[in-house]
C-alpha cells in the first residue's frame, strides 16, 4: 500500500509571528483539520497545503519534519483565489445565496493558477502506489489537473460544503471547467445523498454526461460519486468534556450564571450560519415569555472568519448591533440576556460550554454538515441537553431526534426554543441518547475509513458488453453442437433469466410457459437440465414439484439431484455470528428505502430493492455494499451487488462451485449452455469450458460470449433449441 497524500487549502498548522519576531507554528482549528489529523498522524504520508507566503528555511524544515508540504500563495493571489473566487463566488452560491456571489473572471484565473500550483506540488511529491485525497471547494480543479499528468493515480475528492441543486449551480460562469475538474477524481465524496444527487444532475445537464448509478466512464478512468457524512472524534470530545480543564471551566460558569438556564450558539462568523435570524428568534422568545427574563441567558460564541471580505464585516456589525439592541431592550442591572464573544475558544472551554448548555441553537441557513451540532451531543455526558437544529444543515439528515426548525420562521424557532427549555428530562435523555449512539458509531474515523476504502478499491474489471442476438439466430448457431452432443448440460438461472422480475420476490412463480419450456428440455433424451438459482430450497421445491430436473439453491449451498427428493448441502454451515449484525444493517436500509425487503437464507442474507424507487434503490445498494465490505472485511463471507439486490453469503459457495458439484455427479458433459443475468452468474460463465455457450440475459457488461435481450427472448431460444411445438407466444 502506498502513502496517503492529503491536500487541503489550509495545512493543519498556521504560521504566526511571535512577539520576538520569529515565526511560530500553531495548530489550526476547525472540523476539516480535526477529521484528517488522525489519518495523517497514523500513516507515513504527506499533507499538502497553504500556510501563506514566505517560508523561512527553519520553518520549512519544521514543517517537513511533520510531513507537511507548504504550497506558497502570495497575498495578491490569496485575494483572488481565497477571498475572491473560493469565498465570494463558490461559497455563497453553493450555500444558495447567489445574491451575495460575485463572479469575476480574473479571480477565477487566479483560482486556476493556484489550483495548478497545488497540482504541480502533488505530482512532484507523488510516488507510484500513493493515494491522493483532495479536500473541498478551494481546490475543485485539482483532480483533473493531476489526472492529466498521472493518468493512473488513485485520486479522491471530498466536498465539505453543500453541492447545490443544478438550477443554482448552473449560475456559475465556470461551471463546465469546475465539473470537469472534479470528474478527474476516481471518487467524488459528499456529506449527503442530496448533494450527490445534485452533482449527478449537474454533470448531466451541464456536460451531458450520464453518471449511471453515480458512475461515469471517462476517457481513461472511472469517476464515481459517494456519500460519506463526516463525523467527529466522539471519543476525544467525550474525554474533553470530563477533563479537569473543562470541569474547572464549568465551575466558573456555574458560579457566574447560578441557576440560569443556558442557551448556546457556536459558529464561525459567517452569513450562512443565520446568526441574525437566531437573535431575532431569541428576542421573540423573550417578548413572548417575559417570565424567562433573568432566568435564561444566550451565550453566543462567534469565531472570527474571512474578515477581509466586506459581507463578513457587515455581518459582524449587524450581529453586534442586534446583540446591543436586545441587551439594551431586555437588560437591567444583573440581567444580561446575551453574552457575546467574538474570538476563538480553546477546545476545553468549548467542551465546558457544550456540557453546561441546556439548549444548543444550531440554526444555519445552509450548512454542508455542521460539526458543532455533533460536538454538542458528544459532550452531553449528563445526557440532559437539547439540540435545536436547522433543517438546512447536512447534519439534520442524521440527527432525527433533534428539535428541527426552519430558521426563516422566527416565530416557530422561538416556540421551539421554549419547547426545548420546557422539555421533560426523560424525553431529553432519550433523544440525546439516540443521537449519541449514532454519532459514536459514525465517527470521523469511520468516515475516513469508508471514504479511503472507496478511493482505494480497484475498479471492477471491465467486461465487454456482448451484442444481443435474435433468439432464432442464436439457436441456429447452437443447435448443430447440441445435436452432436452425447451428454449436454443445460444450466439455467431463474430470476431475470427465464422469469421476469416481479415487484415482490415471492410473486415470481413460474408461469405456464416457463414450465412448458422446462418440461420440454426434460424430455430431451440426453440433456441434463440444471436450475442454478439463488433462491432457497423451499421455494424451489414448491415451485418445481412436478419436474425432475436438478435444482441448485442458494447459489450452490444446496443441491437436489434429478429424481431425488432430499437436498444435500455443499459443505458445513460456518459460524453464523455475522448474520445478526448484517441483518440489523439490512433492516436499517429497509427502513430508509421504501419498498425494499430482506430475505433470509441458510447461508446468506439478501437485501432486495425491486419494488423500491430504482434510483434510490441502486444508490442505497452501493452505499450498503461499501458499508458491508468495510464491516465484513475479516469475516468468512462475501458481499455481492446483484441486479436488484445486495447479497451477503458464506464465502466459497458460488455458482462455479455449484457447477463443479453437478459435473462430478452427473458429468462429464460434452456440451454446455449456461444462461444468467446477474453478477452471480458470471461465476458460472467462467466455470464452464471455453467450448460452451454462455449467454447473458438483459444487456450490459458480462463475461458471457453471447447476449439476448430478455427472459422472453431466453424462453424463445430454449423453445427453438428443444423444438417446443406449442404456441410460439409466451
Ligand atoms: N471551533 C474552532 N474554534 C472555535 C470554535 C469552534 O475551531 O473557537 C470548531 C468547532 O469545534 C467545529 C468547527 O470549528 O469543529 C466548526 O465546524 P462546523 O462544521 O460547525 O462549521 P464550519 O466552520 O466548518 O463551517
Ligand atoms: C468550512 C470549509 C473549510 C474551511 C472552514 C474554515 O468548514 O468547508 O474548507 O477550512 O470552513 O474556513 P476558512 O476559510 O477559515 O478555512
Amino acid at each position: 500500500m502506498g502513502r496517503m497524500i492529503l491536500v487541503s487549502n489550509r495545512l493543519p498548522v498556521t504560521l504566526r509571528r511571535g512577539r520576538d519576531g520569529a515565526m511560530d507554528i500553531v495548530r489550526s482549528s476547525g472540523g476539516l483539520v480535526a477529521a484528517l489529523g488522525p489519518i495523517h498522524e497514523a500513516g507515513d504520508g504527506l499533507w499538502i497545503g497553504n500556510v501563506g507566503d514566505q517560508l523561512e528555511p527553519d520553518v520549512e524544515k519544521d514543517l517537513s519534519r511533520r510531513r507537511y508540504v507548504a504550497v506558497p500563495v502570495s497575498n495578491t493571489e490569496t485575494r483572488g483565489y481565497y477571498y475572491g473566487y473560493s469565498n465570494s463566488a463558490v461559497w455563497p452560491l453553493f450555500h444558495y445565496m447567489p445574491e451575495r456571489a460575485k463572479f469575476d473572471r480574473s479571480q477565477f484565473e487566479t483560482y486556476r493558477a493556484v489550483n495548478q500550483r497545488f497540482a504541480d506540488q502533488i505530482v512532484e511529491s507523488y510516488e507510484p502506489g500513493d493515494t491522493i485525497w483532495v479536500q473541498d471547494y478551494q481546490l475543485m480543479l485539482v483532480p483533473r489537473m493531476v489526472r492529466e499528468r498521472l493518468p493512473d493515480a488513485r485520486i479522491g475528492f471530498f466536498l465539505h460544503i453543500p453541492f447545490p441543486s443544478s438550477e443554482m449551480f448552473r449560475l456559475l460562469p465556470e461551471r463546465d471547467e469546475i465539473l470537469r475538474g472534479l470528474l478527474g477524481a476516481n471518487v467524488i465524496g459528499f456529506h449527503t445523498y442530496d448533494y450527490a444527487r445534485h452533482f449527478i444532475s449537474a454533470v448531466l445537464r451541464t456536460l451531458g454526461i450520464h453518471m449511471r448509478e453515480g458512475i461515469a466512464q471517462l476517457d481513461g478512468h472511472r469517476a464515481e460519486v459517494g456519500t460519506f457524512p463526516i463525523g467527529i472524534d466522539t471519543e476525544a470530545w467525550r474525554k474533553l468534556a470530563v477533563s479537569r480543564a473543562a470541569e474547572n471551566s464549568i465551575r466558573e460558569l456555574r458560579s457566574y450564571f447560578g441557576e440560569r438556564r443556558i442557551i448556546l450558539g457556536v459558529e464561525r462568523l459567517d452569513y450562512t450560519k443565520g446568526i441574525p435570524l437566531k437573535l431575532q428568534a431569541f428576542r421573540r422568545l423573550l417578548t413572548e415569555h417575559r417570565e424567562l427574563l433573568g432566568k435564561v441567558v444566550l451565550i453566543q460564541v462567534v469565531v472570527p472568519s474571512r474578515e477581509a471580505i466586506a459581507s463578513y464585516d457587515e455581518q459582524r456589525r449587524e450581529i453586534e448591533q442586534m446583540v446591543g439592541q436586545i441587551n439594551g431592550e431586555f437588560g437591567k442591572p444583573g440581567v444580561v440576556p446575551i453574552h457575546y464573544q467574538h474570538r476563538s475558544t480553546p477546545p476545553a472551554e468549548l467542551a465546558a460550554l457544550y456540557r453546561i448548555a441546556d439548549v444548543a441553537l444550531v440554526t444555519p441557513l445552509r450548512d454542508g454538515m455542521n460539526l458543532v451540532a455533533k460536538e454538542y451531543i458528544a459532550c452531553q455526558v449528563d445526557g440532559d441537553g437539547t439540540l435545536v437544529l436547522s433543517e438546512f444543515a447536512g447534519a439534520a439528515s442524521e440527527l432525527g431526534e433533534a428539535l428541527r426548525v426552519n430558521p426563516w420562521d422566527v416565530d416557530g424557532t422561538a416556540e421551539t426554543i421554549y419547547r426545548a427549555l420546557e422539555m421533560d428530562p426523560m424525553e431529553r435523555r432519550e433523544r440525546t441518547a439516540g443521537m449519541f449512539k449514532r454519532i459514536r458509531a459514525n465517527d470521523v474515523h469511520r468516515w475516513a475509513r469508508l471514504a479511503i476504502a472507496a478511493i482505494e478499491r480497484p475498479a471492477p474489471a471491465q467486461f465487454h458488453a456482448p451484442e444481443a442476438r435474435d433468439p432464432d439466430e442464436l439457436a441456429a448457431l447452437i443447435k448443430p453442437e447440441l445435436e452432436k452432443a452425447k451428454r449436454p448440460a443445460i444450466l439455467l438461472d431463474y430470476d431475470g433469466t427465464i422469469r421476469e422480475f416481479t415487484e415482490q420476490p415471492h410473486e415470481a412463480r413460474p408461469t405456464e410457459s416457463i414450465l412448458r419450456v422446462l418440461k420440454m428440455i426434460e424430455r430431451h433424451e440426453k440433456a441434463q437440465l440444471i436450475l442454478v438459482s439463488g433462491r432457497d430450497s423451499h421455494t424451489l421445491d414448491d415451485w418445481f414439484s412436478g419436474l425432475a430436473m436438478t435444482l441448485i439453491a442458494e447459489h450452490g449451498a444446496w443441491t437436489r439431484f434429478s429424481g431425488e427428493s432430499e437436498w444435500a448441502m455443499a459443505g458445513p454451515v460456518i459460524d453464523q455470528e455475522w448474520k445478526r449484525t448484517v441483518l440489523a444493517m439490512l433492516n436499517e436500509y429497509t427502513r430508509r428505502t421504501p419498498g425494499s425487503s430482506v430475505e433470509e437464507k441458510t447461508t446468506a442474507l439478501v437485501w432486495h430493492y425491486r419494488a423500491a424507487d430504482k434510483d434510490l434503490g441502486r444508490w442505497q445498494a452501493r452505499e450498503l455494499t461499501s458499508q458491508l465490505e468495510d464491516y465484513l472485511a475479516n469475516e468468512p463471507v462475501e458481499v455481492i451487488e446483484g441486479a436488484l439486490n445486495v447479497e451477503v453469503r458464506q464465502q466459497g459457495i458460488n455458482k462455479a462451485t455449484a457447477y463443479r458439484t453437478v459435473e462430478q455427479a452427473l458429468g462429464p458433459f460434452d456440451f454446455h449452455l449456461a444462461m444468467g443475468d446477474d453478477t452471480t452468474d458470471e461465476d458460472l460463465f467462467s466455470a464452464i469450458p471455453d467450448s460452451g455457450f454462455s449467454i447473458h440475459v438483459g444487456g450490459g457488461p458480462s463475461r458471457a460470449k453471447e447476449s439476448i435481450t430478455s427472459p422472453s427472448a431466453a424462453r424463445a431460444l430454449l423453445r427453438a433449441l428443444f423444438n417446443d411445438r406449442g404456441p410460439a407466444s409466451d
